[in-house]
């Protein structure tokens, strides 16, 4: 079976209730586009777009902690993330992993919990600049594929992103084929260690815009896009979930 495809928005550290206006803007004109479109906001407003029930249109979070509940001051889990109606999670994002040191083991056990709560979880990978200088990228993908994807993943409760990190926010994107070696090694290692019919859906993220997606979306075992800025803007992402 083919990957579904999906267009998911990332909206980091930005947004306020009056954001709901993008989504309500998204959802008329690209509901029923046909492809899967998620909108991972900031936690302050999962709720109020999941409760926007209707629109075609699933809620994520940005990030989850191991454990279901506790003591852990500014944390949230995946069962709480569940309650306020998200369906997804992205763990193992970059900046996550730049500004909390997350390692890929508790990348792992981030989306095992996701995955315990019911949700779908969006696991990120990525090499750094130098990495790719040093032409480690594919050992850098590979290791970070092994130790933060979880036994347990599966093609419906696992989606890979891969997140150039010298990529993000920078306007800077891959060429078309250096994207192309990077999903095809993401597909062979996946289907060695899961078996063929493990049809991850396989995203591509970083500076993603409405001028470049469809070149994106054309490359082979690129079945979507995890895409920040440009998903802040209905006029943005809406091009670019109409390009898929
Ligand atoms: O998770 C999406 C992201 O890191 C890409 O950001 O702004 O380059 O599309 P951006």
């Amino acid at each position: 079976m083919a990957p579904r495809k999906l267009a998911a928005g990332n909206w980091k550290m930005n947004g306020t209730l009056a954001a709901l206006a993008e989504l309500d803007a998204l959802a008329r004109d690209h509901g029923e586009a046909g492809v899967d479109v998620l909108i991972c906001p900031p936690a302050t407003l999962i709720h109020a777009m999941s409760s926007r029930a209707g629109q075609g249109i699933a809620v994520g979070g940005q990030d989850c902690h191991a454990k279901d509940s506790g003591a852990h001051t500014g944390d949230i889990s995946a069962p709480q993330l569940r309650d306020a109606g998200a369906s997804h999670v992205i763990v193992g994002h970059s900046e996550r992993r730049t500004d909390h040191a997350e390692t890929d083991g508790e990348v792992a056990a981030k989306a095992i919990a996701a995955h315990k709560a019911g949700l779908v979880s969006v696991i990120c990978v990525g090499e750094t600049e130098a990495e790719r200088d040093g032409g480690q990228t594919l050992d850098v993908i590979a290791r970070q594929l092994a130790g933060s994807v979880p036994d347990c993943a599966t093609a419906a409760n696992t989606v890979i992103a891969y997140e150039p990190v010298w990529a993000i926010g920078t306007g800077r994107t891959p060429t078309g084929d250096q994207i192309a070696e990077v999903h095809a090694a993401m597909r062979d290692a996946l289907v060695r260690r899961f078996g063929d019919g493990a049809d991850f859906a396989l995203l591509y993220g970083g500076s993603v815009k409405p001028s470049n997606a469809a070149e994106i979306f054309a490359i082979p075992h690129v079945d979507g896009a995890l895409v920040g800025g440009a998903s802040l803007k209905a006029s943005d992402f809406g091009p670019i979930v109409a390009a898929l």
